[in-house]
């Protein structure tokens, strides 16, 4: 089993959904650079108040910033054992810094057409408190607007509004896009249709991890 793992797909493509359960199932810490960000605006920590404008408007928070989150993050005891990457890296200068200090064993690409994308982003809710990822058509919560784990009241993301997602996309094909070819090239890539339900799509992650 690999304990070194990169998850990258555009917005949407369900990252986040399926990196929660599959490093449960692999007993790795699930990183989302994204997560830890939105939780630091939460709180109106300084890093938190230097990354919100640049998240509102769907373009990258600067690497230093995000860099220094990762270092931390991956000094914790838990990520001794190993790691699942969500939303990091996003750029080849991210990329590089990476692999400066870990190395990857396996980078999995999500792929899905823009126009499910989309889609999925104006349904999707989260749970401020948790995290925690739904969707009002395909994942909703068992009672309406409500978290399963913890009841608090389920919000949008400032992000997931039509400009900042077109911004998100637009950024993913220019900056995180060409990570494809970086990790193709060092023979760790593999691709994983992201369309179809969540289980379909756990299954197919699950045979390239193996
Ligand atoms: P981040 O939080 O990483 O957002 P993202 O990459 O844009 O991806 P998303 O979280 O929107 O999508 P996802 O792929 O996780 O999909 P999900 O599982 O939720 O980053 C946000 C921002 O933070 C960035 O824009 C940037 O500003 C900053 N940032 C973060 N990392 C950074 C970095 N390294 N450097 C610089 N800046 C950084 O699923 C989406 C929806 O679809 C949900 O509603 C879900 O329920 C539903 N869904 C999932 N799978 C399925 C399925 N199979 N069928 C039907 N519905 C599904
Ligand atoms: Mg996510």
């Amino acid at each position: 089993m690999v304990h070194r793992v990169v998850f990258l797909g555009p917005p949407g493509a369900g990252k986040g959904t399926q990196a929660s359960l599959i490093a449960r199932e692999l007993g790795i810490p699930h990183l989302s650079t994204g997560d830890i960000l939105r939780a630091a605006v939460a709180a109106k920590t300084p890093l938190g108040l230097e990354a919100d404008g640049h998240m509102r408007s769907g373009g990258l928070v600067p690497d230093p910033l995000v860099l220094e989150i990762l270092h931390e993050r991956l000094d914790q005891p838990d990520a001794k054992v190993g790691y699942l990457l969500d939303g990091f890296p996003r750029n080849l200068a991210q990329a590089e810094a990476l692999g400066k200090f870990s190395e990857v064993e396996r980078v999995v690409s999500l792929e899905i057409s823009p126009d499910l994308l989309v889609q999925r982003l104006s349904e999707r809710r989260i749970c401020p408190k948790c995290q925690s990822v739904y969707n009002l058509s395909t994942q909703p919560p068992r009672v309406t607007d409500r978290c399963d784990r913890d009841g608090t009241a389920l919000v949008q993301r400032p992000d997931d509004r039509p400009e900042a997602v077109t911004m998100r996309l637009k950024v993913y094909a220019e900056q995180t896009a060409p990570l494809l070819e970086y990790y193709r090239k060092r023979r760790l890539l593999r691709e994983v249709d992201a369309s179809g339900t969540p289980d379909e799509v756990t299954a197919r992650i699950r045979k390239v991890l193996a």
